[in-house]
């Protein structure tokens, strides 16, 4: 497989913070509840899924030294698209100034890794540049007088710069899937609100994560100690907690934004990437295992290895290129 590598990376949140205080002053509901339940603290709402992942594949361009028009392959994972029709990506697509080809993909809350490995199938294709975005905004399709779910969704974006590299490949091992008979635990029709059964979607994504990343753990032939950071789909602490327990991953390895943002959907893996990549947490070589779960029921997970050889200066064209 050709190589590849994570460039850039950067995350976009809307201003308006809603504390779980701010649920309290009207909802039949505590922080302690939401915090011992959920591990949410705060989430952010407001913005367009548009404006969101501009933003954020902005600042993961800028940490590339990369500009738009270099970007020849735009996926944007969402399940809130600004419109039906067109896609979102072609705004996002726009306002970049990007070449070649971009679509959405809904996987739901595994949309960002779902993303992430076709990009790189992609790349492994001919293309030369991706910029993978999970962006939400799930504020707008959830009922914010329904205890049950407003308290857990919040909006942001995460984005990443992938460049195909004359080096290793990225992903090690990568599993996507879903079981479709679930597709009644969590769901919102169109012009809807979304409906959840909390306690079997709670069940099933913990099952569903555990084995999906057991199998790419094997697959990549890499034990759960060889992981530097588990960036897990943010929904629930109790559920990374389960699965990282299950797995054998401590929670210091666990990189964490849930607290802060609530559930973010196609952005969170995103996003926690990107602060852990601030923060310093990951050095050239490190070993990543992502793994979310969505509504679908969809779940993904991936091995990747972070850094590595230099990006070879391979040229700007490629199978997106029309001029
Ligand atoms: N504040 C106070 N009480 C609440 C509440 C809230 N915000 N939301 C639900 N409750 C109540 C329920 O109504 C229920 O009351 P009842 O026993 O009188 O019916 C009670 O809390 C316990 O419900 P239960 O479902 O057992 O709680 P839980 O420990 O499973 O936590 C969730 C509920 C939703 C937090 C949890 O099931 C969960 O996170 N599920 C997965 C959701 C998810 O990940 N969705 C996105 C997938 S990508």
């Amino acid at each position: 497989m050709r190589g590849a590598q994570i460039t850039g990376w950067g995350l976009s949140l809307p201003d308006t913070v809603v504390t779980n205080a701010d649920f309290e002053a009207r909802l039949d509901t505590s922080d302690k509840w939401i915090v011992e339940r959920t591990g949410i603290k705060e989430r952010r709402h407001g913005g367009t899924t548009s404006g969101l992942a501009v933003e954020s594949a902005r600042r993961a361009l800028e940490r590339a030294g990369r500009r738009g028009q270099e970007i020849d392959l735009l996926v944007l994972a969402t399940t809130s698209p600004d419109q039906t029709v067109p896609a979102t990506s072609s705004w996002v697509h726009h306002q970049l100034g990007c070449r070649g080809a971009a679509f959405d993909l809904n996987a739901a809350c595994a949309g960002f890794v779902y993303g992430l490995v076709t990009a790189v199938a992609l790349l492994d294709a001919g293309h030369e540049r991706a910029l993978v975005i999970g962006s939400d905004t799930l504020s707008q399709i959830t009922d914010q007088n329904d205890r049950n779910t407003a308290v857990l969704f919040g909006d942001g974006s995460g984005a990443v710069v992938v460049e195909a590299t004359e080096g290793e490949p990225l992903i090690l091992a990568h599993d996507l899937g879903l079981d479709g008979s679930l597709t009644r635990i969590l769901y919102c029709d169109r012009g809807g609100f979304i409906v959840m059964e909390g306690r079997e979607v709670f069940r099933k994504a913990v099952r569903a994560t555990v084995e999906s990343a057991e199998r790419v753990l094997k697959q990549a032939d890499v034990t759960a100690e060889e992981i530097t950071l588990f960036i897990p789909h943010q929904a629930n602490i109790r559920i990374i907690d389960a699965v990282g327990q299950r797995l054998g991953i401590d929670p210091a390895r666990y990189a964490i934004c849930l607290d802060h943002t609530g559930n973010t959907s196609a952005a969170s893996c995103g996003i926690a990437l990107s602060e852990a990549a601030d923060a310093g947490r990951l050095k050239d070589g490190d070993l990543v295992l992502f793994s979310g779960f969505g509504a679908g029921m969809t779940w993904a997970s991936a091995v990747v290895r972070w850094g590595g050889a230099p990006v070879a200066t391979i040229g700007a064209g490629g199978p997106g290129e029309r001029e």
